[in-house]
């Protein structure tokens, strides 16, 4: 059974915070961070306003594109690493903001990956008969898991929402044509946060020691990133049957623009080809593939019949691709 993409949708918090704002906070500049990211400003979700409340917002516009009403979502999956709470999942307040009552609703933990892991599960939900539809969200608010005074990773970061609607297509509709997952555990400490888990919980003692916050091997995360990237992309343009020339839209995650260019460049496709968003609202990990979909879906980067490609990296290490015949 084939499954199809029938709408996405996305939200990013009003606040914006600029480099040149950071520079007031960290000894940083937009022109370091621009030249080594990409990035020029990020959203920052305001006070009293979680993961949920993003997740449910880019949710109900995803849910207005495919013309689905909430009660009739089947599956929720809300993939993050900054939940409201550590239990109930994310995806339960999102039910019960959406009132979508009919709906099983989980969250996956796979990083910046995540968005695509929940992808390929929803679609073998859907296509073994078990759902009828699906919508997947990443969603993060890691403004609450930064340390705001690291300049190697405060820069990095914002919150944000992106979430899509899958279903069984009829004849002649797009279909998800291939996916791929990847993880090597062996590389957890490049990228985590240490802390607030049960193998270190947060204690009076260690309070003040930011273990609850984002930590990262840069260098290192970037190396692994380009291979493993360009690799689930190859992956799934080979089994789907493209030609680099017949990709539309390579959609992948928005961390560091080098990395965007060296995949690109490995892949044999066009920049102009290569959708980018992280200017804005530089790395929102699980949310940032789900938002930079939802802004090329409508902003026209491809139409209806197109092939593109979805390909993210992210903490665990973890990595994904996903070829749509849109
Ligand atoms: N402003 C100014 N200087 C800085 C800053 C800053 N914000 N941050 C670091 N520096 C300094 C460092 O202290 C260092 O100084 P030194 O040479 O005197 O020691 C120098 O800049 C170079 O630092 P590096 O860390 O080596 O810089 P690099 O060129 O590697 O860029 C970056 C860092 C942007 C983090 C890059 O490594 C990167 O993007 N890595 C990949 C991150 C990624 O893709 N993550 C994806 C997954 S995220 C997830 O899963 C949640």
């Amino acid at each position: 059974m084939e499954v199809c993409i029938a709408g996405t949708g996305s939200y990013v918090p009003e606040k914006i915070l600029t480099n040149e704002e950071l520079a007031t906070l960290v000894d940083t500049s937009d022109e370091w961070i621009v030249t080594r990211t990409g990035i020029k400003e990020r959203r920052i979700a305001a006070e009293g306003e979680y993961t949920s409340h993003m997740a449910a917002k880019a949710a109900e516009r995803a849910l207005e594109q495919a013309g689905i009403a909430a009660e009739d979502i089947e599956l929720i999956i809300v993939a993050t690493i900054t939940p409201d709470t550590f239990t109930p999942a994310t995806a339960c307040y999102v039910q019960q903001m959406l009132g979508a009552k009919r709906a099983v609703a989980f969250d996956i933990s796979a990083a910046c990956s995540g968005f695509l892991y929940a992808m390929k599960l929803s679609k073998r939900m859907i296509s073994d008969g078990a759902f009828k539809n699906a919508l997947i969200i990443g969603a993060e608010k890691l403004s609450a898991f930064v340390n705001w005074e690291d300049r190697g990773t405060c820069v990095l970061f914002g919150d944000g929402a992106g979430a899509a609607v899958l279903r069984r297509a009829e004849p002649g509709e797009g279909s998800i044509l291939a996916t791929e997952m990847g993880t090597d555990g062996n590389l957890t400490h490049l990228l985590n946060i240490p802390g607030g888990g049960s193998a270190c919980p947060i204690t009076p003692e260690n309070a003040g020691k930011h273990l609850a916050s984002l930590a990262m091997l840069g260098k290192e995360v970037f190396k692994h990133a380009v291979i493993r990237m360009k690799e689930a992309a190859e992956k799934v343009i080979e089994r789907s049957g493209l030609q680099p020339e017949q990709i539309a839209c390579v959609i992948p995650h928005q961390a560091n623009l080098r990395i965007i260019d060296a995949i690109a460049d490995r892949l044999a496709v066009p920049n102009e080809r290569v959708f980018v968003n992280l200017h804005k609202y530089g790395n929102t990990s699980a949310a940032a593939v789900a938002i930079a979909l939802d802004e090329a879906n409508r902003s026209g980067a491809f139409k209806r019949g197109d092939h593109i490609v979805l390909v993210v990296f992210g903490a665990g290490l973890t990595w994904a691709a996903a070829a749509v015949r849109w």
